[in-house]
């Protein structure tokens, strides 16, 4: 759908209704910078619901849709028609719901995992490459932080020499204090709990996909080999939630990655640490406007996001340094920079997630559980 001069990109959501936390990230983001405007949607399976959500946002009636099939019939015959489309449903129905869009011509913008599973991966990834018209944006939002952004350059200007280990870790407690049982698993965690609807892992689509996502983002590194150990730490719930994962990189780097949905103590943490040949860098989700570089012949060094010797990071900035900036703007750099991409189409250097990485993380969390399930080392593939 053609973008019309001196108008915001005309925008649709699908999902992200009442309760969803990750909507309200959504519709703020997108508005940060004045380049969308939100038109259409359908924010539920119940349409009653949905409508009225729609309409509390100020959508027009005409536009709050029972469906996502009808809003893209819909929307693709109007000249005024959403120009992209931003999928925030849970992970096993994205694949289906972007394809819809990519048929009528609408961009995407979709939140993780790229998939619920490889197979639903392989056919969208297919999907988005075959139709020239489109692009597509995949909010992993943690690689939109300024600070990582200047972390993923200066492994590309060599600053910490040839990356040789990696370590991340992305840890949450979604216990909220309680003791979990069959009894109350479900309330607890909702879809999250169904295979059908959470895709081939809860803690891996959920988190792992993050945290895989930010190791090779950073590194520019793909993983070759992986032994993974995905442990039912409370074998009360079926439901993956506790994932140790040995890699093997492409460069002949190691790394080892923990992700956890039950790590107990209100833990919530992403971190993630390189080390070359020349030193380290380290990035800590809950301090982003600071990048440690540590550099093996001399002392530590803080680089603030926004200051003069952290060039990269000022571009990705709305605040001077010295006011901190978090989670939102993160997000908000990805709608900005597909903004940017769908006006200008001009080949330029772009940082927002794509389909590519998508696929990779859908290989590799497939990798994850075939590794587990055989208790040996497999190829991602
Ligand atoms: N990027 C991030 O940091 C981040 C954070 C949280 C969640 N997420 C992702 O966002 C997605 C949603 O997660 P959530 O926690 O908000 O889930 P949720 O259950 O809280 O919200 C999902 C919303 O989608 C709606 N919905 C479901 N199916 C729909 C359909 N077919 N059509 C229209 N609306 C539909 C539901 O009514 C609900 O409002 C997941 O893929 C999750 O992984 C990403």
């Amino acid at each position: 759908m053609r973008l019309i001069k001196g108008k915001k990109i005309q925008l649709g959501l699908v999902g992200g209704g009442p309760k969803s936390w990750i909507g309200h990230v959504h519709r703020i983001s997108s508005r940060f910078d004045n380049q969308y405007e939100i038109v259409a949607g359908v924010f539920s399976r119940n349409s009653q619901l949905s409508k009225r959500f729609g309409q509390s946002l100020g959508i027009l009636k005409e536009r709050c849709y029972s469906n996502f099939r009808e809003m893209a019939e819909r929307e693709a015959e109007r000249k005024d028609g959403i120009n992209v489309v931003a999928i925030m449903t849970p992970p096993s129905s994205h694949q289906i719901i972007a394809e819809k869009f990519i048929d009528k011509n609408i961009h995407v913008i979709s939140d993780k995992p790229f998939a619920g599973n490889l197979a639903q991966a392989k056919k969208l990834f297919k999907k988005i490459k075959s139709n020239k018209k489109i692009k597509y944006a995949l909010t992993h939002n943690y690689s939109a932080y300024p600070m990582v952004r200047e972390a993923k350059v200066l492994v590309e200007k060599g600053k910490i020499g040839k990356v040789e280990y990696i370590n991340v870790e992305y840890v949450q407690d979604w216990s909220d204090g309680e003791n979990i049982s069959q009894k109350n698993a479900k309330k607890k965690f909702k879809w999250k709990i169904d295979k059908n609807i959470v895709g081939a892992s809860a803690v891996l689509n959920e988190i792992g996909s993050h945290a895989y996502h930010m190791a090779t983002y950073i590194s520019g590194l793909k993983g070759e080999t992986i032994f993974a150990d995905i442990k039912q730490v409370s074998n009360k719930v079926k439901m993956d939630n506790n994932a140790q994962v040995m890699i093997n990189f492409n460069n002949g780097a190691k790394g080892m990655f923990w992700t956890s949905v039950m790590a107990r103590g209100g833990v919530y943490g992403l971190r993630i640490r390189i080390f070359g040949t020349k030193g380290s860098l380290e990035w800590v989700q809950n301090d982003p406007n600071y990048l440690k570089l540590n550099p093996s012949n001399g002392s530590v060094k803080f680089i603030e996001r926004g200051f003069f010797n952290a060039e990269l990071s000022k571009k990705f900035s709305r605040l001077k340094f010295g006011h901190p900036e978090g989670y939102l703007d993160a997000f908000a750099n990805i709608y900005r920079e597909f903004a940017a991409c769908l006006k200008n189409n001009v080949k330029k250097r772009y940082f927002y997630p794509n389909e590519d990485e998508g696929l990779e993380t859908a290989k590799f969390i497939e990798a994850c559980k075939v590794s587990n399930r055989k208790k040996r080392w497999v190829k991602i593939k």
